[in-house]
């Protein structure tokens, strides 16, 4: 098997094929981040490295990458795939509980991909990282409100909204951005992604009260109608739903709220940008991959999307061309963008009752 130029062996649960895009775009960022790291070669931790690729593809990269993981079988197999690619020099295999090792020692760039959620390892992770935090998650039942233990997993009331995965996307990063501030470490989101299964957010660290604080200016509520699909952001008060939160909506209905959660941008599009260039023509998914962190780039910061097809049949009428809609609404005087995780969804600043007006007269 081959991703990427690295050449390895691949036992059942331990490859994801499912899971090359999401690698492809961690080399891109691991390049991008090689930019702007303060030390040569800056060490990678991949706490969860089952057949070793991802640590493998670091290694190649230049980075000092320690591949761990608690299952003796993994750990030969990573050995296996070490050797097969020559990085025995740049790549260290560990049989090691991922906690432990984080608890232990600290990198430069930690990456965090157990099966499910990454919150049980999310504090040993903000005490060993040095400046990059990456973070993928799998279960997006929780995370999206579908399944009651995303209240106990993230501390957060989800909600089941036809905006799962931008939901789910911050979910996590609010849960994730709150443990580091724990720390006095301020955790923002450089560049986070709904794809597939899975989100996945890296966060850049930077230590002291003062900017961790800040961080958490981002978490807020999120208010949200299941009668007429009206929704609204609301920053927290403390850690509190703040008293101004809309619970009557315009409808008559009664509004439901979810949070705490992030409600600020989760990427910094010039970084996007950086790490868009980064990829090649030898990655499978670059493609796909260039397609998304374009939509991650270009879109607009709000924490919720529509869904053209819904709010079209909510008016009654026939959809038109996103694309035309979108450039509608522009011309209108809203910003409108698509949203990076679906061909049907955009993100705008116009109100749900001012799309239904617009949709009803197309
Ligand atoms: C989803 S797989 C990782 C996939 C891999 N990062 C990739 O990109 O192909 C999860 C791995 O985490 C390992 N794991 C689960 N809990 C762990 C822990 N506490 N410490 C270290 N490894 C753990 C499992 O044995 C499994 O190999
Ligand atoms: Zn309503």
């Amino acid at each position: 098997m081959e991703e990427g130029g690295a050449r390895f062996e691949t036992e059942g649960a331990f490859y994801n094929e499912r899971m090359e895009m999401n690698r492809d775009i961690t080399v891109a960022v691991l390049r991008a981040w090689k930019e702007r790291a303060d030390c040569s070669p800056p060490s990678y931790l991949d706490a969860h490295t089952a057949s070793g690729v991802r640590g493998v593809r670091a290694a190649l990269e230049g980075y000092d990458a320690i591949l761990a993981d608690r299952s003796e079988e993994a750990v030969e197999l990573a050995r296996r795939n070490v050797e097969e690619n020559g990085v025995e020099d740049g790549a260290t295999v560990k049989h090691e509980d991922a906690t432990v090792l984080m608890r232990r020692s600290r990198y430069d760039v930690v990456d965090i991909d157990p099966f499910g959620s990454p919150v049980p390892f999310a504090d040993a992770a903000f005490s060993a990282t040095d400046s990059l935090a990456c973070f993928t998650a799998t279960d997006t039942a929780p995370l999206c409100g579908a399944h009651d233990s995303g209240v106990r997993r993230y501390s957060c009331v989800p909600l089941n909204t036809t905006y799962h995965a931008e939901m789910g996307l911050r979910v996590l990063i609010g849960a994730l951005v709150r443990t580091a501030a724990r720390y006095d470490v301020a955790a923002t989101p450089v560049l986070s992604h709904s794809s597939d299964h899975y989100k996945r957010t890296y966060l850049a660290l930077d230590e002291g009260a003062k900017v961790a604080n800040d961080t958490l200016e981002g978490v807020g509520f999120l208010s949200h109608c299941f009668e007429c699909g009206a929704r609204d952001a609301h920053d927290a008060e403390g850690a509190a739903v703040p008293a101004t939160v809309k619970r009557d909506c315009d409808c008559g209905a009664r509004r439901r709220v979810a949070g705490p959660l992030w409600t600020g941008a989760v990427r910094d599009a010039e970084f996007v940008d950086e790490v868009i260039g980064e990829l090649d023509e030898g990655m499978g998914t670059r493609k796909r991959a260039e397609k998304t962190l374009r939509g991650v780039r270009d879109e607009l910061d709000a924490p919720t999307h529509y869904d053209h097809h819904k709010i079209a049949q909510r008016a009654g009428a026939t959809p038109s061309k996103l694309d035309e809609f979108l450039a509608r609404l522009r011309d209108e005087g809203y910003e409108a963008t698509k949203a990076h995780y679906s061909g049907t969804a955009f993100k705008t600043d116009a109100s749900h009752d001012e799309l239904v007006a617009l949709v009803s007269e197309e």
